[in-house]
């Protein structure tokens, strides 16, 4: 059986947790393969609001395994925490969740240094990362010089490497970044607790993974963050520091190209991205706010208000280039029902030049090119079938088809499951 992949075709934040949640009565296996706990997955179930960070958003649904893949940095301290609350709100989570021994540990070091680092830069050096250390854990993976979760399960091993990370590490965070060094006893004690509440899971996802889909079972990979976001195809350095694209979806899970069918681009009805960087669709000053107290865009991990936009073409053409997305997810649709006339951004100027691709340089300087479309102003939410849209809603949407030229395929006009149109 195959893969299918879920891909934020935007900056993050545009409902992925929802589509998984849709998407997860017909899968067996949930695997999260990128990023760590600067994600906020939000679902809503029964009226209930669950948020997940660092689990895969699958560990509510009784017939799924979920795992963390090798690309994601896992941070200990949050992901028990996530566990013990989750299993507060009655869901068994160490029963079903599995964790690649070749992902990373996230270290109290690289949380101190991207704080650090993020509170002392230059306005230029400003990425408005979450804080949660992930480009710095990242980085040390990079370097070759990072803790993996396989590295837990033999006490000696552990000792001998992370004296060697904290060798290195403290003489940065020392004579660097002015900061205290990470107590080796301390921090050995820490990562034994966790390896001794945790052990069990650690396993090699890799042959997991492609044994179970060579036996049948059917895999959603579900990215965090989006396109973006990514650090080869964003607006870099206004990125993260992993692939939330395709590529990295194979690389940060193991499962075999082959095995891929379906990638499905999920974008909001408009568009919003948190931290810095270019943002050729922004709506500024009180209109932009409007639209932010509209979509309740606040960021469920900072809490930060997000930069809200219109939806922007040439950016979601990018994304399905970059991506291969057969299948767009258009959510958040309902947020609209309030304007007149709803702006759409179809393409780029840089000096006086239409371009015809999402550019890698220069983004903050291009100029959006926009056009029009007739608003409605009836409550849509929670409608199930598209004939029940207003005539202009509907002309949106099949618009929006037309110009990013590839299939939508469902729409969310709320936040619950039935809130969802299937196209025809
Ligand atoms: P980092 O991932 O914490 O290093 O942050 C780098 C950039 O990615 C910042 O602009 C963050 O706001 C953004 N970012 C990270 N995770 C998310 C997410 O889940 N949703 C939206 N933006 C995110």
């Amino acid at each position: 059986m195959p893969a299918n992949l879920v891909v934020g075709a935007q900056w993050g934040d545009e409902g992925k947790a929802k589509v998984i949640d849709y998407l997860s009565k017909d899968t067996d296996i949930i695997v999260r393969y990128q990023g760590g706990a600067n994600a906020g997955h939000t679902v809503v179930v029964g009226g209930n609001k669950y948020v997940f960070h660092l689990v895969p958003s699958g560990i509510i649904y009784d017939n799924t395994v979920c795992v963390i893949g090798n690309g994601v940095v896992l941070d200990p301290e949050y992901f028990l925490q996530e566990c013990a609350d989750l299993e507060k709100s009655g869901f068994k989570v160490k029963e079903k969740v599995l964790i690649s021994d070749s992902c990373h540990i996230l270290l109290p070091h690289h949380r101190l240094i991207d704080e650090v680092r993020e509170l002392g830069s230059s306005p230029e050096g400003k990425i408005g990362t979450t804080k949660k250390g992930i480009g710095m854990c990242y980085a040390d993976k990079m370097l070759r010089i990072g803790l993996r979760a396989g590295d837990l399960l033999d006490k000696d091993m552990l000792k001998r490497k992370l004296t060697h990370i904290l060798d290195v590490k403290n003489q940065e965070l020392v004579k660097y970044y002015d900061l205290e060094p990470v107590r080796f006893e301390e921090l050995y004690k820490n990562l034994l607790s966790f390896a001794d509440q945790i052990g069990n899971n650690i396993v090699n996802t890799i042959y997991y993974l492609n044994d179970e889909l060579d036996k049948g079972k059917r895999v959603l990979l579900e990215g965090a963050q989006g396109t973006g976001l990514d650090i080869d195809f964003g607006t870099y350095p206004y990125v993260t520091s992993s692939n939330p694209t395709t590529g990295g979806a194979l690389a940060g899970s193991g499962v075999n190209f082959r095995h891929l069918k379906d990638v499905i681009g999920i974008t909001k009805a408009y568009a919003t991205r948190v931290g810095e960087g270019p943002f050729p669709s922004e709506i500024l000053g009180e209109a932009g706010e409007i639209l932010r107290k509209l979509g309740g865009e606040y960021g469920s991990t900072t809490g930060r208000p997000r930069r809200c936009g219109w939806f922007d073409v040439q950016m979601l053409k990018h994304s399905i280039v970059v991506n291969g997305i057969n299948s767009i997810v258009l959510t958040k649709i309902d947020v609209l029902s309030h304007y007149d006339t709803i702006p759409v951004v179809v393409g780029y100027e840089y000096k006086g030049k239409r371009l015809t691709y999402f550019p890698s340089q220069g983004l903050e300087d291009v100029k959006p090119v926009f056009a029009e479309f007739k608003g409605w102003k009836d409550d849509i939410s929670g409608i199930s079938e598209f004939s029940k849209l207003p005539p202009t809603c509907q002309s949106y949407i099949n618009s929006l088809q037309e110009l990013v030229g590839t299939r939508i395929g469902i729409v969310s006009t709320g936040p619950d499951r039935d809130h969802t149109i299937i196209m025809k």
